[in-house]
């Protein structure tokens, strides 16, 4: 079984994205971005069915164009089932039954989730993959969850956000701040120009490995507020020590949690995956954390953290070789049982 090619599609959100891979290694990799949400604040579900409909033939002839192999080659069609939005996962799992069906080959689907988190098993060269058990950190627009994966297929969520995701912590503390939507990736650039001790945000008491981000927000916008009555400029003039101190204040909070996770499983063996692991704070935290505790930590390549196909692909390429497949009547789900 050493010449598996998959075709992997991604539609779950407002990226679309094909990749191809050759076993366990990367051909193509190809991600439309939608840009027409940024003037709304967020995604647009209507406007991101839309987009898809009209990115999905392109990205997909790209996809195979780049990875030099023909639509014959394929052994198997991976889709993204869910969890997304409906309008957005329709798209893709329409095309992927539709494409094997034509091809005669098989058809694999894909949970969003555990793909950020077996992207880590993309063969690429200088990253080490994880070794089981380990913990996953998936943080995400849409998701905070420490996970425990025992196997491919065996996978227990120890602890999940009980209200906003820290992806959403980011982009609205963003907002509040007038910074434009997707704020997290700004955040991050003014917090590495400010000094993250100069103002302080209570982290919120949640038990267990769960967390909480919505008291965090609703601080920030308290200070905001009552910052701009002695004086109007002083966002401006302080955005980047701001910035900082968020930062510093959510990955505070997913560190804390990700050592009570440690000590409660004795499982030291960290990987971090999803849009908000591209983060600088959180990468340098997971890091040092090597040295700090003596964990084993893993961060995957960039293009592999945010939304992306070869992750689908991996996933789909390990239930290939299990024979995992799925009949056309297959339906694409918003919410997933993990
Ligand atoms: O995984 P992803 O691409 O899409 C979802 O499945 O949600 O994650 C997108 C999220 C957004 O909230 C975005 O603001 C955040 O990841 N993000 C960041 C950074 N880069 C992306 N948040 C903080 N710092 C970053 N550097
Ligand atoms: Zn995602």
């Amino acid at each position: 079984n050493s010449e598996v090619f998959i075709l992997a599609i991604e539609s779950s959100c407002d990226d679309t994205a094909a990749a191809v891979l050759h076993n366990d290694k990367v051909l193509s990799n190809v991600v439309a971005n939608q840009l027409i949400h940024a003037q709304y604040g967020g995604v647009v579900p209507e406007l991101a069915s839309r987009a898809h409909q009209q990115n999905i033939v392109p990205v997909i002839d790209a996809a195979l164009r780049k990875a030099n192999i023909s639509k014959e080659q394929l052994s198997a069609i991976a889709f993204t089932q869910g969890p997304g939005l409906m309008g957005s996962l329709l798209v893709g799992s329409s095309f992927a039954k539709s494409m094997a069906l034509a091809l005669e080959i098989p058809l694999v689907s894909v949970n969003h989730m555990h793909a950020h988190i077996l992207a880590h098993f993309i063969d690429e060269e200088g990253f080490e993959k994880p070794s089981f058990p380990f913990l996953a950190l998936t943080i995400s627009g849409g998701h905070t969850q420490i996970v425990q994966v025992n196997d491919f297929f065996d996978m227990t969520i120890i602890g999940e956000t009980t209200d906003d995701a820290v992806g959403e912590a980011f982009d609205k503390s963003a907002k509040i701040l007038g910074l434009p939507y997707p704020g997290g990736p700004l955040v991050d650039k003014h917090a590495q120009l400010g000094n993250p001790k100069t103002f302080a945000f209570t982290k919120p008491k949640v038990p267990g490995l769960n967390f909480s981000f919505s008291g965090l927000k609703t601080a920030i916008l308290y200070f905001v507020q009552k910052k701009k009555l002695d004086n109007p400029d002083f966002i401006a003039e302080n955005i980047n020590d701001i910035c900082a101190s968020i930062q510093y204040t959510i990955v505070e909070i997913l560190m804390d949690k990700l050592k009570l996770a440690v000590k409660e499983t004795g499982i030291n063996q960290i990987a971090i995956g999803g849009g908000v692991s591209a983060n600088s704070g959180i990468r340098k935290a997971i890091k040092d954390a090597e040295q700090k505790y003596g964990w084993k930590t893993f961060v995957p390549k960039f293009e592999y953290t945010t939304d992306n196909a070869a992750m689908i692909g991996i996933v789909g390429y390990q239930k290939f070789l299990s024979k995992q497949f799925e009949t056309a009547a297959v339906v694409s789900k918003a919410r997933i049982q993990f």
